[in-house]
């Protein structure tokens, strides 16, 4: 019985991308309790945490069995930092470990990780090569699959040689981002040069994941058969939808029932100091129903999750929700 989920997954894969500030524990629960997506990813965890924020790892890295295969995504750029994050990871039992070669945030670029290794083979190799040796060294209950999630390169001969690059270590996966870094997270994918690579990269056995703009189940498959992909990652046309894992579009009351489960799950997960970092989903949530702008006006100004289920019990009874809490929006 192999312990790589990789190669058990039925095709196509469709799981839940990594969102760095979205996809943490309340997030995730949230999801699976709507729709289970194949597999799902933390939000990046920066391979230096252990060193300067150890407080901060801890948290990133919790999560429960029902979340089963999860992958935890590493970022970073100081490759003796990796070993040590590897090995913590491992130990709290994660499926599998992704290295972010990808992000094109200013604040990780600028410190030569995630989306500025592309094409830095010297320093990628590193990496990677501190990544393998930490994880063959905790094999006690199994080598854990390994994989890395990129994005396609400047040219198709930069492309090209980043993939050759990548597909000689003994890698999983691979999940490919089709915009170049420069396009941050909008404009166009490009599918064409997905099917390029998933021919590079499946030449080498290794697994190749496709992702970028997917709005469906349906779309996801469509992409995976049109250009070679094993699965897709959904990013985010998931926020404020778990639903899109499901064929079935939610009522009113499902959606309210999800706002007031992730407003209680933030707040045993995060305390009334990180409640915060919830209140962003009830803006996507709150959308396209009867009464969802003022029902979000007023969520959007909540601090405690006293207040937000006094917000939902007044929305329930049909209540003005907006005059009770003095806000300008109709
Ligand atoms: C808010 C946000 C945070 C993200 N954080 C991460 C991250 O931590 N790690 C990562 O590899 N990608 C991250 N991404 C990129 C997504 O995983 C995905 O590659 C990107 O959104 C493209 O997919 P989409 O078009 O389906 O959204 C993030 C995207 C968003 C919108």
């Amino acid at each position: 019985m192999t312990n790589n989920f990789w190669k058990i997954l039925r095709k196509p894969i469709i799981g839940l991308a990594p969102m760095d500030g979205i996809t943490d524990w309340p997030t995730r629960q949230i999801q699976i309790s709507v729709a289970k997506p194949d597999v799902i990813f933390t939000e990046f965890i920066g391979a230096e945490f252990m060193i300067n924020k150890p407080e901060k790892l801890k948290r990133k890295i919790s999560f429960s069995e029902n979340e089963r295969p999860i992958v935890a995504q590493i970022v970073g750029y100081m490759p003796d930092a990796f070993a040590t994050t590897v090995k913590k990871i491992i130990e709290a039992g994660f499926d599998g470990i992704d290295l972010n070669l990808g992000c094109p945030a200013r604040s990780i670029m600028h410190r030569g990780a995630g989306a500025a290794l592309i094409g830095n083979f010297h320093d990628t190799a590193e990496i990677i090569g501190n990544i393998l040796r930490s994880i063959d060294e905790n094999k006690s209950r199994g080598k854990i699959p390994f994989s890395v999630k990129t994005r396609i390169n400047k040219d198709r001969d930069m492309t090209a040689k980043w993939f050759e690059f990548l597909t000689e270590f003994p890698l999983d996966a691979i999940i490919i981002h089709g915009r170049k870094p420069h396009q941050g997270l909008t404009g166009d994918v490009d599918w064409k040069e997905l099917e390029f690579v998933s021919e590079i990269i499946r030449s080498k056995n290794i697994l190749c994941i496709g992702n970028g703009g997917i709005t469906s189940l349906e779309h996801g498959r469509d992409m995976c058969e049109k250009h070679n992909l094993d699965g897709v990652l959904i990013g985010q046309a998931a926020l404020g939808n778990p639903w899109i894992f499901r064929e079935t579009k939610p009522e009113v009351a499902e959606i309210l029932h999800i706002i007031k489960k992730h407003a209680e799950l933030a707040w045993e997960f995060y305390g009334q100091r990180g409640f915060p970092s919830v209140i962003k989903h009830f803006k996507w949530y709150c959308k396209n129903f009867s009464g969802s702008k003022k029902l979000r006006a007023a969520l959007l100004k909540t601090k405690t999750l006293q207040e937000v289920m006094s917000i939902l019990s007044m929305f329930d009874c049909g209540a003005n929700v907006c005059e009770s809490l003095e806000c300008t929006e109709n």
